[in-house]
């Protein structure tokens, strides 16, 4: 037996599929998916075949000829799953399950129609990363075994189903339903597996990219993301050719826990980047960098997750860079620190979950998320950059991608790639202080401009009476403001608060980085006349990035943790699973 993968059923040793066809029966009653799978392999030998399961209930595992094989399930192991055991007959082309998902299957979120913009429909979004596709489809659920798929996703006449796949036709059913047909001929790994289902509607913003979205949102969507065409030629720049096809996007309701997945040829995207100013495009400029590395070149396991995630970061700066200069990179950069800083502390008492090359046996995934693979990662991919130079770095980024297309690589594999393509260059940045050793190197790249340096001092001489002029306040872009914000101290008076909305009109901003920046440190100071906009904030979104600082800074004060708790109390039946888990951990660490 040889599992490569600490969060999956997956044995090396055993026949790999190589493609799935989905058949995908969404039943929004019943909030399950009726579904059956056909995983296809080049022939097998006899012997046990073992996937990933979690909550499905399996109706029948067939083989083609064959009729009905044995099966059993494992034990439920609170991480992992169930592993489904089946027994394979010699030569099995195709496997046949037919299963239906659990009422808890932590992939799919079902939205009531009050949840969306148009309250008229009900919705359903899938969430597979990190290891959830298990809970929508039993699978091979490891970035390692790649698979193509075909789906055929059957919906209620009226609404429109996407996957993170290329279409292939629609057709009208008898009863009222609807079948739509997706092809993704392109070996993904199991986390890039997406669907969703709702009234959707979607504008083209240039030949290959489209934005998707209900159709009270679709002109802002089309709005905000218009320049889209120009960074996917930014970051062909970086990485060569698009290699998949189409770039479209799909805005989702604001429970999304993320703020964007890269799922290929449709990222998914919370509606908090609507901020009306195309202000927090960067974003996007990260989910399209990940078409190359994650999606192209992808980590072989959470344990590697760094190598997806630091690249990205590191890619959605250089293209910032390169569409709005060096300032505005140098900001993304602060703003990244600070996010570092924040995950730092937070892991203060677990410092293994702070190195890059991840020990993740018996963790959660969900738990060991953070920053810091993106941060800490993003800054040893910059430490190369610039320990090399950025032609010679350049080049390097090209031959990568060229190495490891289509394949899933561990840190391991990355290292020996980048000792053969640039000697020396790991012992001249420390990469092992980055890869094995908690916190941040010192020698880590800095990254200053003289307006980041201004709007720090600015910040730190707030104690002593150091304020914004009335000229600054008009000038600063989006960016600068949110920095500024960051770089206040955390313990406010109310006084200073009053201060600051009344200058910043901070209560009314569509920027959510700004808006939640501002509530967190309103909430940090029990500034009450910031209640109503926190509750409507955390009644509205599920974005996890937000809730966490949020409702830790409500924590504060025996005041702000009730007004928390009857928030929770009201909010929890509409956030995502993920969203919810996150959200009780932080209210229970408020009794500690
Ligand atoms: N792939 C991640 C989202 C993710 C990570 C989902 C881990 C599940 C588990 C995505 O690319 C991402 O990093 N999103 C960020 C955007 C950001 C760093 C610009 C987010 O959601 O905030
Ligand atoms: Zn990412």
């Amino acid at each position: 037996m040889h599992r490569p993968d600490p969060h999956s059923y997956y044995d090396a040793g055993q026949p790999k599929a190589r493609r799935l066809r989905l058949k995908l029966g969404v039943d929004f009653a019943a909030k399950r998916i009726d579904g059956e799978v056909v995983l296809e392999f080049g022939g097998t030998k006899a012997g046990p075949l073992d996937l990933d399961t979690k909550g499905l209930e399996i109706h029948t595992v067939q083989v083609p000829e064959h009729g009905p094989v044995t099966w059993s399930l494992g034990d439920v192991d609170p991480i992992l799953g169930q592993r489904l055991r089946i027994d394979l007959p010699q030569d099995a082309q195709e496997v046949i399950i037919s299963y239906r998902t659990g009422a808890e299957a932590m992939a799919l979120q079902w939205l009531d129609p009050e949840q969306t913009e148009g309250k008229v429909a009900p919705y359903l979004f899938s969430q597979c990363q990190q290891i959830h596709a298990r809970s929508m489809v039993p699978c091979q659920d490891t970035p390692i075994a790649r698979i193509a798929y075909h789906a055929e996703v059957n919906v209620p006449e009226g609404l429109t189903a996407v996957m993170s796949a290329g279409p292939a036709g629609d057709e009208a059913l008898p009863g009222d339903r609807h079948l739509f047909r997706f092809t993704m001929p392109q070996p993904i790994p199991s986390y890039l597996l997406a669907l969703a289902v709702g009234r959707l509607e979607a504008r083209d913003l240039s030949p290959r990219a489209r934005v998707w979205a209900e159709p009270e949102t679709v002109e802002a969507a089309a709005w905000e993301f218009a320049g889209v065409e120009d960074m996917i030629l930014k970051a062909e720049g970086l990485f060569g050719p698009y290699p998949w096809d189409r770039y479209d996007m799909l805005v989702l309701p604001p429970s999304f826990p993320y703020g964007g997945m890269e799922n290929p040829r449709m990222t998914f995207l919370t509606p908090t980047l609507l901020a009306g100013d195309r202000s927090l495009v960067d974003v996007v400029a990260h989910e399209l960098a990940h078409s190359w590395t994650g999606n192209l070149v992808t980590n072989a396991s959470m344990e590697h997750f760094w190598l997806n995630e630091g690249f990205t970061v590191w890619a959605e700066r250089r293209i910032l860079r390169t569409l709005h200069g060096d300032d505005a990179a140098a900001l993304g950069w602060a703003m990244g620190q600070k996010a570092l800083e924040d995950s730092l502390a937070r892991f203060k008492d677990e410092p293994h979950l702070t190195i890059l090359r991840m020990h993740l046996e018996g963790i959660d995934p969900d738990d060991a998320f953070s920053s810091i693979p993106y941060e800490k990662g993003a800054r040893l991919v910059a430490a190369l950059e610039k320990e090399v130079g950025e032609d010679r770095f350049h080049r390097f980024i090209r031959q990568y991608m060229d190495a490891f297309r289509f394949t899933s690589i561990t840190t391991e594999q990355w290292c020996a790639f980048v000792d053969e393509t640039l000697p020396r260059a790991l012992e001249a940045v420390n990469a092992r202080a980055y890869l094995d050793q908690p916190g941040l190197p010192e020698t880590a790249p800095q990254f200053h401009s003289a307006q980041l340096d201004a709007l720090a001092a600015l910040a730190d001489s707030w104690a002593t009476g150091g304020r914004p002029t009335d000229a600054q306040i008009a000038a600063w872009k989006p960016a600068e403001l949110q920095v500024y914000l960051q770089k206040l101290p955390r313990q406010l008076s109310q006084a200073d608060c009053a201060w600051l909305d009344e200058h910043f009109q901070l209560m009314g901003r569509g920027n959510h980085e700004i808006l939640v920046e501002w509530l967190t440190l309103a909430a940090a100071a029990d500034y009450e006349p910031a209640f109503p906009r926190i509750r409507e904030v955390l009644l509205r979104v599920g974005r996890m990035k937000y809730l966490r600082p949020l409702y830790g800074a409500l924590g504060q004060h025996a005041r702000t943790r009730a007004l928390a708790r009857e928030i929770f109390a009201a909010a929890s039946p509409g956030y995502h699973g993920l969203s919810r888990r996150v959200v009780q951990s932080v209210l229970e660490a408020y009794s500690a």
